[in-house]
């Protein structure tokens, strides 16, 4: 059942260039300028209304919520609010029928998701889910939803459900986008055809696992790493510290890479692994410096960049490559080889990769 992988976290990270292609089948047709999703049908009304997006949700479906905030405020102009669903249910939030809620959850069984949607449906607010899980208690508790139809993950730490949500959550802000207007028709035809080519890109950073077998060697016995990224990166760094952290036990942090002078500089020195996200984007030269920041002050680099570049090569201990997206798409593809790392990192710690110690598949209490 585990398709010849040695662990189903494995097996799950390599299914994502067809889990993926799942999740746009029948949804996306970039040659025809097609995209629909069944689910927001009936909602479309609300969704084209809305004043304010609000995502809430836990753990790795959170980072998802945190790169569809950028995709949305980015293409449709509309403000979002990124909660923790255990924060949002007992703040006694602000929220109500201009509001378009998305909760987000690969289980659909999140307790404390669970109880930020009812809470949000009491205050009149339409609510959406993003679920994996086909028939479980969040697709019943809301109006209505999209499935991200990755397939059953097995894994406890989430890899191919993430992706998928993000896949969901882009296909819905570039509707959304279209359809306010904010989103010029040319500019839109060439992100849907840039997401129908996001499989073959995370088939082919899938080619650097060799690469990321023998870094995670070099980093295996380190106890703490810095996960740095800018822009849509900066959730991509927070989930690859997540990653790090629930299998490996290693422990990480993830940064927007110019919060690291407030603070988490004073943490470097050469035992010091930091994981840049430095993929050529509009903040490339930012992050540039902030490796050099680094390097200063001779903290080990290891980098996720762009197929082809020369300069932060230079500077870094190891790089990785990915092949060049969008920047709305790359935490599709940035993603990859972070989860890799830690697969590898945890293997060779000899920890249980699969059912890692004090954490389940479904947090159904809160
Ligand atoms: C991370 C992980 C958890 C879940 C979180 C939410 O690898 O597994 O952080 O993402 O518990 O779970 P769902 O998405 O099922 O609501």
């Amino acid at each position: 059942e585990k398709g010849g992988y040695e662990h189903f976290m494995l097996k799950e990270i390599y299914e994502q260039p067809k889990s993926i292609e799942d999740c746009l089948r029948g949804r996306l047709d970039a040659k025809s300028g097609r995209l629909v999703l069944g689910g927001l049908r009936d909602y479309m009304n609300k969704f084209q209304n809305a004043e304010r997006i609000i995502i809430t949700a836990c753990g790795t479906s959170w980072h998802a919520g945190l790169v569809a905030e950028y995709l949305f405020e980015e293409f449709a102009r509309v403000p979002v609010e990124v909660e923790y669903a255990s924060e949002f249910r007992y703040r006694n939030p602000v929220i109500g029928e201009k509001d378009f809620v998305i909760a987000i959850s690969q289980s659909g069984e999140t307790a404390d998701t669970l109880a930020a949607i009812e809470l949000a449906k009491s205050k009149g607010a339409t609510i959406f889910g993003v679920c994996n899980v086909v028939g479980s208690s969040i697709p019943r508790a809301t109006h209505a939803g999209s499935y991200t139809h990755a397939g059953p993950e097995i894994g406890v730490a989430s890899t191919k459900a993430f992706t998928a949500q993000i896949s969901v959550l882009a296909m819905m802000a570039l509707m959304l986008g279209y359809q306010r207007g904010t989103l010029p028709q040319g500019k839109y035809v060439e992100l849907l055809n840039e997401l129908e080519s996001i499989p073959k890109k995370v088939q082919k950073a899938l080619t650097a696992n060799e690469a990321i077998k023998y870094i995670s060697g070099e980093y295996k016995d380190v106890s703490n790493a810095l996960y740095l990224g800018r822009g849509y990166n900066f959730p991509v760094a927070l989930e690859g510290a997540l990653k790090l952290k629930e299998i490996s036990y290693i422990h990480a942090e993830g940064y927007p890479a110019a919060e690291m002078k407030h603070g988490p500089i004073a943490l470097i020195d050469e035992e010091m692994p930091v994981i840049f996200i430095a993929t050529q984007d509009s903040s490339y030269d930012k992050v540039v410096s902030n490796i050099q920041e680094v390097k200063a002050r001779k903290g080990k680099i290891i980098a996720v960049v762009t197929e082809g570049d020369t300069t932060v090569r230079e500077m870094a201990d190891h790089v990785i490559e990915i092949p060049k997206t969008h920047e709305a798409f790359n935490p599709l593809v940035s993603v990859i080889p972070l989860q890799l790392l830690s697969y590898h990192i945890a293997v060779m710690r000899g920890c249980n990769v699969d059912q890692p110690r004090n954490l389940a598949k479904s947090v159904t209490v809160e």
